[in-house]
């Protein structure tokens, strides 16, 4: 099946990038097909509330990103922490997939998971989580998070210059998490008739029948 990470940050291979690749690696391991979109450099424009679409009449890089939104089994976002809040990059591009809302939900069911860092401990990481979980629900996806023992809200981390993130031992744990809880409920989906006799693979001794 097919995991699409999108990394929302303005700055090309930057920390949410690098987690992102984290837990697509994890996707990777457990048997998926994997692809990274990074939003740095491409020209995604604010969302003018024209009401037009479906179709999105506006010509730029999200034209190439619709088919692979549509296309994709799981949806994992990375994002950095800007003033306690999404770049406003990442804003524009959850603000244009309305079309795909408005296509029928054609986000509905897909798998969605969300990473964010921030310079700061308390930085704001999860209220991105937040803003960017309540748009997957927007769009009628399943979310899931870093899948236990840890379990919140999706992998959280901390580091300011490029690379800092992958030493936030905890943080990383949680990214790790994040990979591995949608590779799980990829897998479930592609061999059961779904909440059928599943036991998640969480921490030791903790699985559950479903
Ligand atoms: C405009 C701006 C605002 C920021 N605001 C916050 C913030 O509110 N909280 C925080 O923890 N870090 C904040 N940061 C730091 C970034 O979240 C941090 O450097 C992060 O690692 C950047 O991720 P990237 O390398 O993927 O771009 C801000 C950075 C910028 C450029």
């Amino acid at each position: 099946m097919k995991v699409l990470g999108v990394c929302g940050s303005p700055r090309k291979n930057g920390n949410a990038a690098g987690m992102l690749k984290l837990a697509l690696k994890e996707c990777a391991a457990a048997g998926h097909e994997t692809e990274l979109v990074e939003l740095a450099g491409k020209r995604i424009n604010y969302c003018g509330g024209c009401s037009a679409c479906p179709p999105c009449n506006v010509k730029d890089a999200m034209q190439a990103i619709y088919p692979k939104l549509e296309g994709a089994d799981a949806v994992i976002i990375a994002s950095p922490t800007y003033f306690a809040g999404p770049p406003g990059l990442l804003k524009s591009f959850m603000d244009r997939t309305l079309t795909l809302r408005r296509k029928n939900f054609a986000l509905k069911g897909k798998i969605g998971a969300v990473i964010v860092v921030g310079a700061s401990r308390n930085g704001g990481q999860e209220n991105v989580c937040r803003d960017i979980l309540n748009w997957m629900l927007i769009h009628d996806m399943t979310v899931v998070g870093d899948g236990s023992p840890t379990a919140h809200f999706g992998g959280i981390c901390v580091g300011r210059n490029p690379g800092e993130a992958e030493k936030d031992e905890a943080g990383v744990k949680t990214v790790v998490g994040v990979g591995k809880r949608v590779a799980q409920e990829l897998a479930a989906r592609s061999g059961r008739r779904a909440g059928e006799g599943v036991v998640w693979p969480a921490a030791k001794g903790e699985g559950r029948k479903r």
